[in-house]
């Protein structure tokens, strides 16, 4: 039996979310939870012929405590998104709040599931969510995950020409750090089976991946960032998570995880000096079997957009640790 979870299943990834999850035949109950609207997306889910028995929340009535009692994954979209000319750092100070909140919940209600974060900016909120849960004496840095899926998933779309692949997805494109600007570094020298990148054509694709969620906002031109994609990436990731804990082997995917609690994690946590770092995860029946550190032998180039990287994410990381011990009043 798999009980997955929603927090934020009403909103712009929430819902393609949410389909998605419904159609999935790995998933037995499907509980959503939003601040609004979560009875009609449920109701609207609920006539897919498929095998997950779907329920809606709301704050009200315990809605939180009934979604999340009894679940093994719990995805987390919750927040507002960004408009044009917005970093996802700008969204810190409604979206913080939010996730501390939720995660709070999962403490209370469902302490063993896997937790997998969505809201932006992840690079803090995941944080949040580890301090969330160390407080409450439930933190297994195993099961908590920042999803970076959509980096990874633009880097194989974007090399796709050159990986030659016609499924872009069959390519492996490691891409590493954080989820937000610089902090997102594709290790093109990585991909396998190996291609090239022409040199001209280098630093064009690094920044892409980096700023690709920007030409989403963008084009949306005010109604938002990325969701469609941020959907198929989230449920990719909540895909192989379940896989794994079923038994499945040699799955791999990058993830924002907390290192020191995470087999191989120290190794990376002294090559970064970095507390969170995404890195290509294996995951097994308890969540993050072994964080494999893919640091030895980059080039030059990665070096220095590595750097560039544990600049802004150490920042980012002391900003979600800060919030929780020192609450804004
Ligand atoms: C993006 O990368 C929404 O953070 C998401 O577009």
């Amino acid at each position: 039996m798999v009980k997955a979870v929603v927090l934020g299943a009403a909103g712009g990834i929430g819902q393609p979310l949410s389909l998605l999850l419904k159609a999935s035949p790995l998933i037995d109950e499907l509980a959503l939870y939003d601040v609004v609207n979560t009875p009609g997306v449920a109701a609207d889910l609920s006539h897919i012929s498929s095998v997950a028995k779907i329920t809606g929340y709301l704050p009200k009535e315990d809605g939180l405590k009934n979604a999340l009692t009894g679940a093994n994954v719990v995805v987390i979209p919750a927040g507002i998104p960004r408009k044009p000319g917005m970093t996802r750092d700008d969204l810190f100070k409604v979206n913080a709040g939010i996730v501390k909140t939720l995660v709070q919940g999962i403490a209370d209600f469902a302490p063993k599931a896997f937790v997998l974060v969505i809201s932006n900016p992840v690079n803090s909120t995941v944080p949040i969510a580890a301090e969330v849960l160390k407080a409450a004496g439930v933190f297994d840095a195993r099961r908590l995950f920042g999803v970076t899926t959509l980096d990874v998933v633009r880097a194989e779309t974007f090399t796709q020409e050159y990986s030659g692949k016609k499924n872009a997805s069959e390519a492996t494109v490691p891409v590493i750090g954080g989820h937000s600007g610089e902090t997102i570094v594709p290790l093109f020298s990585k991909v396998s089976p190996s291609f090239q990148i022409p040199a001209d054509r280098y630093e064009d694709l690094v920044k892409r991946v980096q700023f690709g969620g920007d030409e989403v906002v963008k084009a949306k031109d005010g109604a938002g960032s990325a969701t469609l994609s941020m959907a198929f990436a989230g449920f990719r990731f909540a895909e192989a998570v379940i896989k794994a804990s079923q038994g499945e082997k040699g799955i791999v995917e990058p993830t924002f995880v907390h290192l020191n609690g995470v087999p191989g994690g120290d190794e990376i946590a002294k090559a970064t000096g970095l507390d969170f770092f995404s890195t290509p995860v294996e995951l097994g029946r308890n969540g993050v079997e072994k964080a494999i550190n893919i640091l030895d032998g980059v080039t030059e180039r990665e070096q220095e957009l590595l750097k560039a990287c544990i600049d802004g994410l150490k920042g980012n990381i002391e900003k979600g640790v800060e919030f929780t011990k020192n609450p804004p009043k």
